[in-house]
């Protein structure tokens, strides 16, 4: 896609989302520089716990994690959905090379940004291991890639990035995912776990205002990328979270009534108080785990877990 079409995008998409009903804003546009910059900062602010407990995962589980997933005599490649970084992969991937059963990495990510990152600081620390990064949305390039990858795959979508998505959309997810896999291919995915509503409440609503940045550096980018003149000062962050649907949600409320413009012919008005819908970070129990790979056609191989049991990287398989 050229830059053109991906502008047209964005604005597409915020436009529908601001128009809508209830309005609302699409969460894999937080990632721009600046945002994958602040995403960084929350993984590393101490009530953000999800990161700590699944690097712990792979710093400790990675053998029993591959050799799971060596049935198979073949060495497979990995792929890796919303790669980011790669700062908790590289366990995990120094273990396959390591067990001698991988040399291919292709991570996926909307950000190209965090992806020429990954590749300055993971290649280096990865001799043997060929980096191919892959910027995009996952579906669009999983699909180039089954033009070049014809050994079985481990799918890794880690670090609870599909809360994202609402269970019934995850659902649907992980049965698209399924048809560009084969049987025997595998799929470790990060679900955060359902825990003490504060905990995760903090980890969204952490002291330092990371998230709050986080959330408001969205307006920024509209302003910026497609000269709207949004006035974040004017927009309060509000988290709240349900213990009973696991559902996370992040909003921003309008501080007043308020308009926004993006050209002459386009204004968007704000009531005093309205909420946009900026993110959802869904959390699971181990039973909605299990039942969700049973209804999107995947064998629960095992669940690894960090000592506190705060959160799990599941192995699926395709029969
Ligand atoms: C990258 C989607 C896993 O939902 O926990 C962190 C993003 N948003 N703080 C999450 C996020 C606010 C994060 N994921």
């Amino acid at each position: 896609m050229n830059e053109t079409l991906v502008d047209s995008t964005f604005r597409q998409d915020v436009l529908t989302g601001l128009t809508a009903p209830h309005k609302y804003l699409l969460s894999k546009y937080f990632y721009d520089a600046k945002g994958d910059a602040l995403f960084q900062q929350i993984m590393r602010c101490p009530e953000y716990y999800l990161t700590r407990a699944e690097a712990e995962i792979l710093v400790l589980q990675s053998t029993q994690i591959l050799q799971r997933c060596m049935d198979v005599p073949q060495p497979f490649d990995i792929v890796e959905l919303g790669a980011g970084d790669g700062s908790k992969t590289i366990f995990l991937l120094k273990e396959a090379l390591r067990l001698n059963h991988s040399q291919r990495y292709y991570p996926i990510d909307i950000s190209p940004d965090i992806l020429s990152y990954l590749e300055q600081t993971l290649g280096p620390k990865l001799p043997g291991m060929q980096i191919t990064s892959l910027a995009g949305e996952y579906f669009a390039r999983l699909e180039q890639l089954q033009l070049t990858s014809n050994q079985p795959k481990l799918v890794l979508f880690l670090g609870a990035t599909i809360g994202n998505m609402l269970p019934d959309e995850a659902l649907l997810f992980f049965k698209k995912l399924k048809t560009y896999l084969r049987a025997g291919d595998h799929l470790l995915v990060g679900f955060d776990l359902k825990k003490n509503p504060q905990t995760i409440l903090n980890a969204y609503n952490d002291a330092g205002g990371l998230t709050k940045a986080f959330n408001l550096n969205l307006l920024h980018r509209i302003n910026r990328e497609l000269g709207a003149d949004f006035n974040p000062d004017q927009f309060t962050h509000y988290p709240v979270y349900d213990p009973l649907t696991g559902s996370c949600k992040s909003y921003l409320i309008s501080r007043c009534a308020q308009q926004v413009t993006f050209d002459p012919d386009t204004v968007i008005r704000f009531d005093w108080d309205e909420p946009i819908y900026m993110e959802v970070s869904q959390k699971y129990s181990l039973g909605e785990i299990h039942q969700l790979a049973l209804q999107a056609g995947f064998e629960q191989v095992d669940a690894f877990f960090d000592c506190r049991h705060q959160f799990t990287d599941v192995l699926w398989r395709v029969g």
